[in-house]
């Protein structure tokens, strides 16, 4: 069981009510993609991924990135139990997709570059700290059935 400070809980809060869900989705999204190309296999039926433009202009990406920042939104709303929240979507992830966890920590690593990028000297190491302690509860719920 994950224990989380008030402090820990008020920054996580503080970051999604920020953050812009489709720019910061397709940013995280389009990055892994590009730094990872093996990541792309899993999106074959979203079309044209040939290179970093391509990537970064294809709708379907844009379209996901978001719905993966919707889905760390209820992380989010349900901290003290992440794993419940993410029943369906682990299952979805390893039985249906079948999608190597590995990727989940490269996805997540994308998140806390793109953030760095956006909040600049906002995005001090303590909020970072905060951000991959959340990131890597998220990683282990996604991937649960593999341990
Ligand atoms: C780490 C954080 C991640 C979160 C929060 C997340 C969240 C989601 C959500 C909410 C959906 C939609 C589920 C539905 O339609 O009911 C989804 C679908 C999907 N995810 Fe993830 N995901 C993550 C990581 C990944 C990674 C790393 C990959 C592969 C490299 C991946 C591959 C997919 C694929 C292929 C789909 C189905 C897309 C489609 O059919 O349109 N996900 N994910």
């Amino acid at each position: 069981m994950v224990e989380w400070t008030d402090k820990e809980r008020t920054t996580i809060q503080d970051l999604f009510s920020k953050i812009d869900y489709d720019a910061v989705g397709q940013a995280t999204l389009c990055r892994c993609l590009i730094v990872y190309p093996w990541t792309q296999r899993y999106f074959a039926k979203f079309g044209n991924l040939y290179n970093a433009a391509a990537i970064m202009g294809n709708a379907d990406v844009a379209k996901h990135g978001s719905i993966i920042l919707h889905g760390l939104d209820r992380a989010m709303k349900n901290m003290d139990n992440i794993k419940a929240a993410y029943t369906d979507l682990s299952t979805l992830h390893s039985e249906t997709l079948h999608v190597d966890p590995d990727n989940f920590r490269l996805l997540s690593d994308c998140l806390a570059i793109v953030l760095a990028a956006r909040m600049g000297k906002n995005f001090t190491p303590e909020i970072q700290a905060t951000i991959q302690k959340f990131m890597a509860v998220v990683v282990s719920a996604l991937g649960r059935q593999y341990h």
